[in-house]
């Protein structure tokens, strides 16, 4: 697409420094994927990604999972653009009440950030009945919480920094990236 038809104004010289390479990113995916093996070992779960954000945490780490579990998703909206917090959360689809009622659920996050996303999707998953639901979330910003809801698997514990690549994005760009970098939107500026 010509970066000229864009419908959002992206930084115009983002700087993006690397936090994490895809091989930590790797080992840190295999030792969750440990984690949840011996946790769910008689008790297969199923895995709900929230998308958009989660997919390739989702998709690595079912690949490294050893138990044979289920995949469903659920689409959830917070941010309308950019780096700041709309406030609000959209469900736009989620799992069939049979896909999870009575079964050990895992939401599979991208980043729990101010836990809002998080906590509404917990919220609309409970109501449909799982037996158990935890939160496997790839990153963890604890700092900006204004709700309270803690991830049961965490990969990298942060603070500071918007990031993006493996899977999140700045204005739906650089989801495609295989490391994790932190955006300094304000470059434009230097
Ligand atoms: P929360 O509701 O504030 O916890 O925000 C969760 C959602 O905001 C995530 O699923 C991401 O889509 C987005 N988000 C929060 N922080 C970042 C970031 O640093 N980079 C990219 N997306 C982020
Ligand atoms: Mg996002």
């Amino acid at each position: 697409m010509p970066s000229n038809s864009h419908p959002v104004s992206l930084p115009a010289r983002p700087v993006l420094t690397p936090l994490w390479t895809p091989e930590q990113i790797a080992k840190r995916v295999a030792d969750l994927a440990a984690e949840i093996d011996q946790d769910y070992v008689s008790n297969p779960p199923v895995l709900v990604g929230a998308l958009k954000g989660a997919f390739i945490f989702l998709a690595d780490l079912v690949r490294a999972i050893q138990t044979p579990v289920e995949i469903e998703f659920m689409r959830l909206s917070s941010y309308d653009a950019g780096t700041a917090s709309s406030g609000r959360v959209r469900i736009s689809s989620s799992p069939e009440r049979e896909a999870i009622e009575g079964r050990p659920v895992i939401l599979i996050e991208d980043i729990l950030d101010t836990g809002l996303t998080t906590s509404a999707a917990l919220r609309h998953l409970r109501r449909k009945r799982p037996s158990s639901l935890t939160v496997c979330t790839l990153l963890d910003r604890p700092e900006r919480r204004v709700v309270d809801v803690k991830a049961d698997y965490a990969g990298f514990t942060f603070s500071g920094h918007f990031v993006v690549g493996y899977g999140l994005d700045y204005d739906q760009q650089y989801r495609g990236l295989p490391g994790i970098y932190a955006l300094d939107a304000g470059a434009q500026h230097q």
